[in-house]
């Protein structure tokens, strides 16, 4: 039977932060918060930076079909067990983090820490580049039987933020493709000669940079794994619509 790291004090869960993608981006901080953990848990994309899967520690893989009950279950088991446990997020684990607040019901009597990671916002950035204070960050999991109410919220947080003179950087989703939202935009009166940056699959070798207008962006296609930045240097508003 797997007895875990026996110590009186509370197990620990870390959620820890892998990178976009490649092993170049993987921190000391993550490697070490991985190998002093007992059991690893993430998405099989989450175990990609690793290169290989960490040796002498239980792999505990979600799928589509469990991804929930299976951290329910786990953090069960490790409980009894004392196990400690990495749960792996790709990029960094507060940027669009699914679940974050379930994770923390989840998992309220361990120990838990949160090791950041390098995100795909922050690479995406770097590619145009501009300054995150400058951004706004917009992202849309699509909620379970909300009929679309979060994707309304999140597209007039946009227009209000580049009213107000932001950046946006949007992580791609389901319903919210680049195309999708400079759709969007442009039926919301933005300039269609809006600059935007697309950068797919940040930090991997396949990476790719588009640089267009928001209207040239409605007719192009781009994989899950990308990341749209509509610059704002020249506010396509009227000035009296960016008075703070
Ligand atoms: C659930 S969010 C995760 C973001 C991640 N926590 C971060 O900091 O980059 C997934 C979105 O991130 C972007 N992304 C780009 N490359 C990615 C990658 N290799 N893995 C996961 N998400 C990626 C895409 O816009 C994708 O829809």
């Amino acid at each position: 039977m797997y007895c875990g790291s026996s110590t009186l004090s509370k197990p620990k869960v870390s959620i820890i932060g892998v990178g976009p993608g490649s092993s170049d981006w993987v921190s000391p901080a993550s490697l070490t918060a991985i190998e002093q953990s007992d059991w690893i848990i993430g998405w099989e994309l989450d175990f990609k930076p690793l290169g290989k899967l960490p040796d002498g520690k239980r792999i505990i893989f979600q799928t589509c079909a469990d991804y929930k009950q299976i951290i329910e279950k786990t953090a069960l088991e490790a409980f009894s067990a004392h196990a400690s446990i990495a749960i792996l997020k790709t990029g960094d684990p507060l940027i669009a983090p699914a679940g974050l607040e379930d994770l923390k019901r989840i998992f309220n009597k361990f120990d838990m820490r949160i090791i950041p990671g390098i995100s795909t916002i922050q690479l995406t950035a770097a590619k145009v580049p501009v300054s995150l204070s400058d951004c706004q960050i917009f992202t849309y999991h699509p909620l379970p039987h909300d009929g679309g109410r979060d994707l309304r919220l999140k597209r007039k947080r946009m227009v209000f933020a580049l009213e107000r003179g932001f950046n946006l950087l949007v992580l791609t989703g389901v319903r919210q493709s680049p195309k999708q939202t400079a759709s969007f935009l442009i039926h919301a009166g933005i300039d269609n000669r809006t600059p935007c940056l697309v950068c797919q699959n940040p930090g991997q070798l396949q990476e790719t940079i588009t640089r267009c207008s928001l209207e040239k962006l409605t007719n192009l296609n781009f994989d899950w794994q990308s990341v749209l930045v509509v610059i704002n240097g020249k506010s396509p508003f009227k000035a009296s619509a960016c008075n703070p």
